[in-house]
């Protein structure tokens, strides 16, 4: 693309001002912005017209029975068993969703890179790979361990793993993508600039992860080597477990297309996604999509009826997630604070939200699967979110967690 057809391109969307500094800059930042601009999706801000409302369409929504964890133990030489043997067999691989900025943490570096420990140096992305080795040493086989970065964080990221050994991991194991970026706006939907030859771009949000995969060549690398399940998951809850045999053979043995694993959860205000029906689809609601009444609802038992509540780890299948990225996911919009420069080119550190970013969420795709086993875990034993420095879901509160579970930290 060269200059002309660059001004071109642009002003079909009504963003001619991205090349406002172009006089100013070297020939190396010119074709540098120049190529960024050709990158952009620009279809991406037809979502900020209101006609193209992301807000979410539901049908019929219901409850969701998932299995419990009497469930589970009842069946458990049935669901080790099977879930060992996929796992022995190669076709269970872990994705690390950890392309995140995780603004809430207020960390300047990569999430996974936060020490936790206390009286010794212990790494989020160590707590995690520990946790995946249990599995490891369980079925004595390794599992592809895949991680998303974003173009932000990955350089940090892939050189603290490899000056840290991968924590003990399988270094031929262990793969890395790059997430794709989305253009930050403006309140008017203009594209704002990071500097005068920068577009301000962020992470795609976590729904990016798989057509990044598909595009790295991992993911074919992966079905040729016979995997046909993946285990997707958050960097940011210490306790997670990896590639668990018990959720890799209930999800199999029940012949669901895909599993998530959910927590009841501790008050009806909790801020967690919860599974349901939707049309009799599977379905999350995120938690300010749920009404008042629905939020409130009790059984005969006295519990809430919509109690399960998503923990960013889920199971899917390969073929079924082919279909699914035949469908475009919804894009979210999210107003935030973005660092830019202004009309002068002076940089600008907003203090109230000023703009958008564009995000896909991992969470709409579990509607697109025909069923998905929610799948009851103890919370002490697997769920301590790290997103905030203090108080709930925080640093502190993950520390506690990791004592309780014999985590020396
Ligand atoms: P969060 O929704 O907590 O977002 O991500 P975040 O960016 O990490 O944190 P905040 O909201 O800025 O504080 C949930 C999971 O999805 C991953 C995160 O790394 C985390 O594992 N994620 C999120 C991505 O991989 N890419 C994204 O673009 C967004």
């Amino acid at each position: 693309m060269n200059y002309e057809s660059t001004v071109k391109l642009l002003s079909r969307f009504g963003q001619e001002h991205l090349l406002r500094y172009y006089d100013e800059l070297t020939d190396t930042e010119r074709s540098e912005l120049i190529s960024q601009i050709k990158e952009i999706d620009f279809s991406i801000l037809d979502s900020l017209k209101p006609e193209n409302s992301h807000e979410h369409q539901r049908g019929a929504v219901s409850p969701l029975e998932a299995v419990t964890i009497d469930n589970i133990t009842a069946k458990g030489d049935e669901y080790l068993n099977c879930g060992l043997s996929a796992i022995r067999e190669g076709k269970v691989a872990a994705v690390l969703l950890a392309g995140g900025q995780g603004t809430r943490l207020g960390f300047d570096k990569a999430k996974g890179m936060f020490n936790i420990g206390v009286n010794r140096e212990l790494y989020i992305f160590e707590c995690l790979i520990n946790n995946l080795m249990d599995v490891v040493k369980q079925s004595g086989t390794w599992i592809h361990f895949i991680i998303m970065t974003s173009r932000i964080n990955n350089k940090e990221t892939v050189e603290f793993l490899d000056k840290h050994n991968y924590f003990g991991y399988n270094k031929e194991y262990v793969h890395f993508f790059i997430q794709d970026m989305a253009p930050c706006v403006d309140l008017k939907g203009k594209i704002l600039m990071e500097s005068k030859s920068k577009i301000a771009m962020s992470p795609n949000g976590n729904g990016g992860w798989f057509s990044s995969l598909v595009d790295s060549g991992i993911f074919d690398m992966l079905k040729s080597q016979g995997v046909e399940w993946l285990n997707v998951f958050a960097v940011d809850n210490v306790l997670q477990r990896i590639a668990d045999p018990m959720f890799v053979g209930a999800v199999i043995s029940t012949g669901s297309d895909a599993g998530s694993k959910v927590v009841p959860k501790v008050a009806p205000e909790e801020k967690v996604g919860v599974m349901c029906l939707d049309d009799d689809k599977p379905s999350i609601i995120e938690y300010f999509e749920l009404s008042d009444k629905m939020r409130n609802l009790r059984d005969d038992k006295g519990e809430l009826v919509y109690k399960y509540g998503v923990i960013l780890n889920y199971l899917f299948n390969m073929d079924c997630l082919v279909e699914i990225n035949k469908n475009k996911l919804p894009i979210h919009i999210s107003e935030k604070k973005i660092p830019h420069i202004d009309e002068n080119g002076e940089c600008i550190k907003p203090e109230k939200t000023n703009g958008y970013k564009f995000e896909t969420l991992i969470l709409d795709m579990i509607q697109m699967n025909k069923s998905c086993l929610p799948y009851e875990v103890i919370r002490s034993k697997e769920f301590a979110p790290v997103k905030n420095d203090t108080g709930a879901d925080s640093v502190d509160t993950a520390r506690e967690l990791l004592i309780k579970n014999g985590v020396n930290i």
